[in-house]
């Protein structure tokens, strides 16, 4: 298995257009050790020619441009075979709609994650100007599958979406009522060598169902939101607590970074990074910690390899 980080900030990206801080600075002026994110998306493949993508950011068009496994081949033509949807965050589907040049598109998600995306939204009619140029696949919580190529055809994946504690999208928030299926883990297996990736990126809350969610896995990617609580308020950007926006703290007691410390996969690796996280800057005492922990900050254009 293939596995290419396209994205590895949070929402906003790396710097953030309207922000400020010391990170967001320093990059933008090119001084410390920290380098420029666009916002999360991955990409992975069993064979290296069928590509299926985790979330369609943002930044969706130039991370395809980024990485020339995602080059079409033909006039009209795109290796990616699917796009898995882990939550209905505006970060993880607004790339949805920059992916309307009449190309077939297929999608995964939960029902909730779909009808999120598609009721009352006008905009979403720019996926629908012809007949099957967008097609959706319900994921279903709890049941391994075989991941079907856009023709229908099976590929040398299997995918299991597991519920994992979250919130809904803010455009939601109020307009409907959150249930388990909003917000997802994904493991996927190439069950020709057992390999797994468990890709956890937005983690409310530690739980047996995300030590479950993790058991086994190969690679885990991790929500690496925020290294504490408090991140967000201490800046005065927003009154809210890293838990209260569904994103578990890495550092201090209980952070993820100790609550896991019993998982064993051979990479560990967090991901959609606020801007605001120390773990960005390379040199800081908290990158330090993780890299001695045994985690791994992911970045713009990593690759692993299963
Ligand atoms: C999140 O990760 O919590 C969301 O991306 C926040 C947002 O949509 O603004
Ligand atoms: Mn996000
Ligand atoms: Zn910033």
């Amino acid at each position: 298995m293939i596995i290419r980080i396209l994205g590895s900030a949070a929402g906003g990206g790396f710097p953030q257009w309207n922000c400020g801080c010391s990170n967001c600075r320093s990059v933008r002026e090119g001084l410390g050790k920290a380098t420029p994110r666009t916002q999360e998306s991955v990409c992975l493949s069993a064979d290296d020619g069928n590509w299926f993508l985790i979330n369609a950011s943002p930044d969706v068009r130039s991370q395809i441009e980024s990485f020339d496994r995602l080059h079409p081949s033909k006039p009209r033509h795109s290796p990616i075979q699917a796009i898995f949807l882990t939550n209905g965050d505006l970060d993880h589907c607004l790339g949805l709609l920059s992916l309307r040049e009449n190309q077939p598109i297929v999608v995964y998600a939960t029902e909730p994650v779909r009808r999120g995306f598609t009721e009352g939204n006008v905009l979403y009619r720019t996926l629908q100007r012809f007949p099957g140029q967008i097609t959706w696949r319900t994921l279903k919580l709890g049941e391994e599958e075989t991941v079907l190529r856009a023709d229908g055809t099976p590929s040398a994946l299997t995918v299991k979406a597991v519920a994992v504690p979250g919130k809904l999208p803010v455009h939601l928030e109020d307009l409907t009522t959150i249930n388990e299926e909003v917000n997802v883990g994904l493991r996927f297996r190439e069950p020709t060598n057992g390999r797994m990736l468990a890709y956890l990126s937005t983690v409310g809350r530690i739980t047996p169902a995300v030590h479950d969610a993790l058991e086994g896995a190969d690679c885990v990617l991790f929500d690496g939101t925020f290294w504490s609580s408090s991140e967000l308020s201490a800046h005065g950007f927003l009154g809210k607590s890293a838990e209260e926006l569904a994103h578990w703290p890495v550092g201090g007691q209980g952070g993820s970074l100790s609550a896991l410390s019993n998982v064993r996969a051979s990479r560990k690796v967090f991901i959609h990074i606020n801007n605001t996280n120390p773990i960005l800057r390379e040199d800081s005492p908290e990158r330090t910690i993780v890299e001695a922990a045994g985690w791994e900050v992911a970045f713009d254009g990593m690759e692993i390899r299963l």
